[in-house]
């Protein structure tokens, strides 16, 4: 009981954090998630699924980009980003997101779904990368994009472990890396 309330003061000063430099005034200034999405690929129609959305700054640029006829799954860990993200949806009356607190790494989506995943600005990945790359690899359909955020410090073993695991490396854009799901889903072991 109480180490459940130390996690959940944790995981709320954690998003108090987080949303004021993920969804503070600079970042609405210095950036056009429509887009930088529709730039990475993102088409009208996709289905995405956005790893560790935090506030929702790329979901709502994700929701634009893939039009009424698209779906965004935007999942995270953290419950109070999930009641804000929620709140944020209802405001603006999107309805072709679906937003959980739910750990990426299980995602629940089946497998071949996904046209388009991305994994923005997240530094450490609850459950470790190598398992999420799997999960990703599992629900991404053949050709499919992983795009991967290019951090500091983070760039190079990232791409490594996503090579390590199969996937292509089509080119870096604006600092993000675009991987190709060329492995078909029945590979995955
Ligand atoms: C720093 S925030 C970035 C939010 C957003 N991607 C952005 O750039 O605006 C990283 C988020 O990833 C979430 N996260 C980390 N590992 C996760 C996982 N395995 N599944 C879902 N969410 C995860 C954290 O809870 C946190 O809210």
């Amino acid at each position: 009981m109480k180490a459940q309330r130390s996690q959940d003061l944790s995981y709320r000063i954690a998003f108090r954090m987080i949303r004021a430099v993920h969804d503070g005034w600079l970042i609405h200034k210095l950036v056009d998630p429509v887009e930088l999405l529709r730039t990475l690929g993102v088409k009208h129609g996709d289905h995405v699924l956005e790893i560790g959305c935090g506030p929702g700054f790329y979901t709502v640029g994700a929701s634009a980009a893939v039009g009424s006829d698209g779906i965004v799954y935007a999942f995270d860990i953290n419950l109070y980003a999930i009641r804000y993200l929620r709140t944020k949806l209802n405001k603006l009356d999107i309805t072709n997101v679906v937003a959980e607190d739910r750990n990426a790494n299980e995602s629940g989506l089946p497998d071949n779904s996904v046209d388009f995943a991305f994994l923005f600005g997240v530094p450490r990945v609850a459950g470790g990368i190598d398992q999420l790359i799997q999960e990703t690899i599992r629900v991404l359909k053949s050709n499919g994009i992983l795009a991967v955020g290019a951090e500091r410090g983070r760039a190079s073993s990232v791409v490594q472990t996503l090579l390590d695991k199969g996937l292509t490396l089509r080119e870096t854009k604006k600092r993000y890396h675009l991987f190709v799901n060329t492995i078909s889903a029945a590979n995955v072991g």
